[in-house]
């Protein structure tokens, strides 16, 4: 027998999300299958272009470049995967406006290094988390194809999970910012209140489907 995809999650990833993805949510992505893989599709690519801008910006912290490099490369073959899994389907890549949901933590990073790096490195954190717990939420609910494929996901998303979080306690450890624990619980607390808020627009990282 398979794991429960919960059981394929990092140990404290569920403590460190403030709240689980609706069920409202969970059923609007079922229905929305198309408008999911498109949106992946695109989390994917953007997941590789922002560990390459922090590979442009911060060249003299070797372990952040090694560990963005390989992520970049993974992000850059999940989206591979999820464009030839489209195909297989007849689903047409098309532009998709970005969810609020990047955007909406974004606003939160402080201005000046190290301390934005710390910021950007936490949001980092939260949004391979917040990914690789909607795999696990939708696992049990798809088809054998495309649950297959998100098993997959889970392990790699959860890995990078956990190197932006341990890159950020050591960022943060190195400038001498005793406050880290307490910054992690605030951008946690933002993220929940994206999650848990009525949304109108579907996307992967979307919040509770507002009623059509
Ligand atoms: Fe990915
Ligand atoms: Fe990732």
């Amino acid at each position: 027998m398979q794991d429960s995809p919960t059981a394929l999650l990092p140990p404290d990833l569920l403590s460190f999300l403030r709240c689980p993805t609706p069920q409202a949510w969970v059923e609007a992505a079922l229905v929305n299958q198309e408008v999911l893989l498109i949106d992946h599709a695109q989390c994917e690519k953007k997941a590789a272009s922002t560990a390459m801008s922090l590979m442009y910006r911060y060249v003299d912290r070797p372990l952040l470049l090694t560990k963005m490099s390989q992520l970049a490369r993974e992000e850059l073959l999940h989206f591979e995967q999820v464009v030839k899994l489209m195909e297989s389907r007849g689903i047409v890549y098309r532009h998709l406006s970005a969810s609020r949901y990047a955007e909406g933590l974004r606003r939160h990073l402080r201005g000046e290094d190290p301390l934005r790096l710390v910021d950007l490195l936490i949001v980092g954190a939260l949004i391979e988390a917040r990914s690789c717990e909607r795999f696990a939420c939708l696992i049990p609910r798809l088809d054998t194809e495309l649950a297959k494929f998100y098993r997959s996901l889970v392990k790699s998303e959860g890995r990078h999970y956990e190197d932006y979080l341990m890159l950020a306690r050591l960022v943060a450890e190195e400038a001498g910012d005793e406050a880290v624990e307490a910054r992690i619980a605030f951008l946690a607390d933002c993220e929940a209140r994206l999650i848990e808020a009525p949304d109108g627009d579907f996307r992967f990282h979307s919040g509770v489907p507002e009623a059509a």
